[in-house]
């Protein structure tokens, strides 16, 4: 038996062919463009998306019996905003979660309707990526196609449209739409008319595990599947890669080194924060789970090395930062390159080096970047750890977690030990568990991810390191502050 795991992510999609034991028999990945239209905006084509699945699971499923293959599973990328018309075509790209247009709708909802009733309502406030500060952008920026809209939907909910003909999301990708009341798991009625939508133009709300439909005969011709596979609900990408790494049940850590940076915390009930600075989500195992998302993490290193540097040897930059290193550096990067979420909803922050001197070495700069980053995720725990939330240890995933060096660094800027599952293919991992358990294979994510999930290393922290980038750490956080009216009084120059 096979599952075919989809990772619907920013800069590519990763499938993932998986069986029944768990064992990961072929990875593919497919990548595809983004599109800054205009500075700190981000779209991209559903239709790429779709191009690049149809493309990869005929390769992925090259040298394997597609006869085999039970259930399909997407983690995708959150807070997209996807509009179909009528005939379901789609209408417009999607405005991605890192774009920042939306500042005048959040500051609507944030202070005319007010923090207090958007809480309420949904367990969140307005940050500029989520969906529904994108449906008001679209309705005064867009009138005409506002008033097309037919069906609204998230990134992995158009894979799952075109695979099974059902208008469906899940829970945990639903809660960063700001749309859905969190707690009681139904769509907001409240939030619903402050948007000038109707729940029809709604998916149907489903479990992640859920089985949603079986692949169209057309899809089943064009990908080369039986028509009888089940495709299950899914799960935001964040809330898949914490099934992926086993952060499942309450009282877990997940952290993701990806495009984006994310704390992942679970939990077996509803909570939200007293400052609503994390989100609070709804998670993939039924629970439920608080996140803090920095909107540039492995990004910034690339963006450091790629566009900088132009060299893709990210291992050969990060060869001088020898242990005697950490903790030492004199130059601080903020990694706010497309603005930041967590903590400090700001799309006007930008990107900075500080301390440089004349004898600051290259490496000083890509070592300011991996801690910049590292730090910038500090500061996601700090909120919850500031909330009673006890963070003792946590698991890591995305394509930064693969750096030895990063983990080190990490795992001191944040006093605990990380551990690294034996795959890192988080999200992608997580949606073949919950085909997995759509297909009656397991009896829940819980058991699934007990039976499937083993460690592969744990880096621990070392206490002398640890009080050094405490240290570095308390600077680091006055630099912010220091530049929030510099950055706009910048965007205002724009
Ligand atoms: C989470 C978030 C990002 C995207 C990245 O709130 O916006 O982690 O899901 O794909």
């Amino acid at each position: 038996m096979y599952y075919i795991g989809i990772d619907l992510g920013t800069s590519a999609v990763k499938l993932l062919l998986m069986d029944e034991t768990g064992r990961i028999d072929n990875i593919v990945s497919r990548e595809y463009g983004i599109a800054f239209p205009h500075p700190g905006w981000s779209e991209q084509e559903p239709a790429d998306w779709w191009d690049a699945v149809c493309d990869g699971i005929p390769a992925l499923l090259q040298g394997f019996d597609a006869s085999l293959v039970r259930g399909i599973g997407a983690g995708g990328q959150m807070h997209g905003l996807v509009v179909l018309d009528k005939d379901d075509k789609v209408i417009r790209p999607c405005i991605l979660w890192n774009d920042g247009r939306t500042q005048k709708q959040v500051d609507y909802l944030n202070n005319e309707i007010g923090k207090d009733k958007l809480s309420r309502y949904t367990a969140n406030i307005a940050f500029a990526g989520f969906t529904a500060p994108k449906l008001l952008w679209l309705r005064d920026n867009e009138p005409e196609n506002f008033a097309r809209i037919e069906k609204i939907m998230l990134p992995k909910d158009y894979i799952n449209y075109r695979l099974t003909g059902v208008h469906c999301t899940d829970y945990s990708d639903a809660s960063g739409m700001l749309l859905l009341d969190v707690e009681h798991k139904c769509w907001s009625r409240e939030m619903l008319a402050l948007c000038g939508v109707r729940e029809a133009q709604l998916p149907k709300l489903f479990e992640s595990w859920q089985p949603v439909g079986t692949l169209t005969a057309e899809a089943a011709a064009l990908l080369g599947l039986p028509a009888d596979v089940i495709v299950c609900a899914g799960a935001g990408d964040n809330a898949a890669a914490a099934v992926g790494c086993g952060a499942v049940g309450g009282g877990r850590c997940n952290i993701s080194l990806g495009t984006s940076g994310t704390v992942f915390i679970t939990s077996d009930s509803f909570g939200v924060d007293s400052h609503n600075a994390l989100h609070s989500f709804a998670h993939a195992d039924g629970g439920y789970h608080l996140m803090g998302c920095i909107l540039s993490a492995a990004s910034c290193n690339k963006w450091w090395n790629e566009e900088i540097l132009h060299t893709q040897d990210f291992a050969a930059e990060q060869a001088p930062i020898t242990p005697d290193k950490l903790g030492a550096n004199d130059v601080y990067f903020l990694p706010y390159l497309m603005g930041e979420r967590s903590p400090h909803n700001d799309p006007a922050a930008r990107g900075a080096f500080l301390g440089l001197r004349m004898d600051t070495p290259r490496a000083a700069l890509t070592q300011a970047v991996l801690e910049g980053v590292a730090f910038a995720i500090r500061d996601c725990v700090e909120i919850a750890r500031a909330q009673g939330v006890e963070i003792a240890a946590s698991t890591l995933c995305g394509g930064g977690a693969k750096s030895p060096l990063w983990r080190e660094i990490l795992a001191n800027v944040l006093g605990i030990p990380l551990t690294l599952p034996q795959t890192e293919q988080g999200p992608g991992y997580g949606g073949a568990m919950l085909a997995a358990v759509a297909c009656g294979a397991y009896p829940s994510v819980q058991v699934c991810a007990d039976a499937l999930v083993r460690a592969k290393s744990t880096t621990e922290p070392d206490p002398a390191i640890v009080e050094k980038y405490n240290a570095r750490y308390a600077l680091w956080h006055t630099l912010y502050p220091a530049l929030k009216a510099s950055y706009a009084a910048m965007e205002a120059l724009q």
